[in-house]
């Protein structure tokens, strides 16, 4: 069954500036990591991914790079990295990075030269970005060359005085767009590439994939999207990537691509394929989202949750990958809100509802993606004002809610709910001043809620959400359920989250009551041959299910001894 070593990997997201602070500068470093491995291969993690550690303005918090080669010095430096690494691999660990392909920062120097003609270098590395020559409406006034839409709202163009054109940019404008169709331009990140795989880094996970090509027409349109992501050429470049780098390494490459089809996918992350090894999706993001609101669109709309969409996307993926390819499995990353407070309830149920997402996700087939804080439900986090946030969208998405005919209240109330910053707050340690993660203030406000959710206090608690993870964590290795094989019931339930998989030594039903309201089961459930293996609940009561009660059965016989 098994192939390669990333299939038993138990993944752990880091977001470094969040994580621990060692020296006490209000922001978390790679010191801070080093302190927590033990803490970390304590509760079943044996692969970590870092959030970019790069130098960088810190425009989007690194994934706007300076300089590919250095530490940023907010994280510490290229001695630390090694430590990071050191320190790792004798736990057994791997570390994987962040690698941010797509854009540079504009104080890079590579853009510093393309947008300066003056620059000696500029006519090498013009062309290492997107540029288009303004247009010109009647009056003569300068207009955008088109109306594309940035993913962080606001258009995809940037006006550069110096040499009349704009440049693109699809995420904020200090994260100006590589050029990828300059063969210069990739062999200067793949020798980026190559340094950090010499330094012993045992993969990557490749931001925003699927934008490396853009339709060099520039045909109008709003948003546009389809003219700047997952356009087919973006595959040859990746192929090109794996085939020289990542393939002849052995290293686990994780690809961010929404929005794959299934042929797509395995050409993505198929066993055979030069690409990546595995894929980050986002169908189960934002199975909540009210479509008719114009005002706050998209993500940023609060509708009720399509459990169906979410049960749907993860059968889905499980049978794309199946035999083909491998799978990932998560909850919410850096990009989200904090999975608790968006598909649980924080407020009325935040033990019992946190459980149940664990118990929901972590006996699928595939490798797990844990977020920091998930393992002891941090939730999002009450900012007030505006100023309380720290991430460049929220800022430009305000700006959009603002022009959409928003009102202050209801743009914030958006962004309480859905922004990126909602998980982002400092990792809550123990009852410390600022939540153990620094002595000094953090670079984003700590969630108030410390005192109650923390590490230290679920470390001593048998039951604690915590402890549960770790439990499911070791059940999946003792059992391989990597590797299981799955049976969805009743996927179009809307309030059911109900599966049967095969482990190595027993199978489980797992049963959850995926909202805040009672549940009757389905008798049709057969459960003669299992008995109650785990629960969120002290009392259980038949197949009466109370708000977010979740149960796992285990299979009473052990299955008989297999020895390939
Ligand atoms: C990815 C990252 C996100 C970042 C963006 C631009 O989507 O996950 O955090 O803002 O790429 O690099
Ligand atoms: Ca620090």
């Amino acid at each position: 069954m098994k192939k390669f070593w990333w299939q038993d990997a138990i993944i752990y997201q880091v977001y470094l500036r969040s994580f621990q602070d060692t020296n006490n500068d209000g922001i978390g470093d790679i010191n801070g990591v080093i302190k927590r491995l033990d803490y970390l291969k304590e509760l079943g993690v044996n692969t970590l991914w870092i959030s970019p550690h790069y130098d960088s303005p810190m425009d989007d918090n690194g994934y706007d790079v300076r300089d590919f080669f250095k530490v940023s010095e907010d994280y510490g430096t290229i001695d630390d990295f090694k430590k990071l690494l050191k320190e790792a691999h004798q736990r057994g660990m791997k570390i994987i990075t962040d690698l941010v392909l797509n854009h540079t920062s504009d104080e890079h120097p590579w853009f510093e030269a393309a947008k300066d003609p003056k620059h000696p270098e500029h006519k090498h590395y013009h062309d290492y970005y997107i540029w288009h020559k303004p247009k010109y409406d009647k009056l003569g006034n300068r207009k955008l060359p088109t109306q594309w839409v940035s993913w962080f709202g606001g258009p995809v163009w940037e006006y550069n005085p110096p040499t009349d054109s704009y440049y693109l940019h699809i995420f904020s404008k200090k994260m100006p767009d590589l050029n990828w169709r300059n063969k210069t331009m990739r062999d200067a990140l793949k020798k980026v590439i190559q340094w950090w795989i010499d330094l012993g880094v045992d993969g990557f996970r490749v931001d925003a994939s699927n934008h490396l090509e853009k339709n060099w027409d520039f045909p109008d349109s709003k948003p546009g999207y389809e003219h700047f992501s997952s356009l087919p050429k973006h595959h040859d470049y990746l192929e090109e990537l794996g085939r020289d780098l990542f393939k002849p390494n052995d290293l686990l490459i994780i690809g961010e691509a929404g929005g794959a089809t299934r042929k797509e996918a395995i050409q993505y992350a198929g066993f055979d394929s030069n690409e990546f090894n595995m894929l980050i999706q986002f169908e189960h993001c934002w199975a909540d989202t009210d479509d008719t609101n114009k005002i706050t669109p998209g993500k940023w709309a609060k509708g009720p949750i399509d459990l169906p969409k979410i049960k749907n996307s993860f059968a889905y993926w499980i049978d794309v990958f199946k035999g083909k390819g491998w799978n990932t499995i998560y909850w919410a990353n850096h990009d989200q809100p904090r999975i608790v407070s968006h598909y649980g309830d924080d407020k009325n149920y935040h033990q019992e509802s946190a459980k149940m997402l664990a118990f929901s996700l972590y006996l699928l087939p595939g490798t797990p993606i844990v977020y920091y804080g998930e393992e002891i439900g941090m939730t999002n986090v009450d900012y007030q004002n505006l100023g309380n946030f720290r991430d460049v969208e929220v800022f430009t998405e305000y700006d959009n809610f603002m022009r959409l005919g928003a009102s202050h209240e209801v743009a914030m109330q958006s962004l309480r709910d859905r922004s990126r910053d909602n998980a982002r707050s400092p990792m809550q340690w123990n009852t410390d001043i600022y939540a153990g993660f620094s002595k000094a203030t953090p670079w984003i406000n700590v969630n108030q809620n410390y005192k109650t959710i923390n590490v230290h206090q679920q470390l001593q608690d048998k039951a604690s959400i915590y402890n549960t993870y770790k439990r499911l964590l070791k059940l999946r290795q003792e059992e391989q359920l990597a590797y299981a094989d799955v049976t969805f019931y009743d996927l179009d339930h809307p309030q059911s989250f109900n599966y049967k998989v095969s482990g190595k030594h027993h199978d489980f039903i797992v049963l959850c009551n995926f909202k805040g309201t009672e549940l009757k089961m389905s008798k049709e459930l057969n459960l003669e041959s299992y008995e109650l293996f785990m629960s969120n609940y002290d009392q259980t009561n038949n197949l009466n299910f109370k708000p977010y009660e979740a149960r796992i059965y285990r299979s009473i016989k052990a299955k008989q001894a297999d020895n390939t």
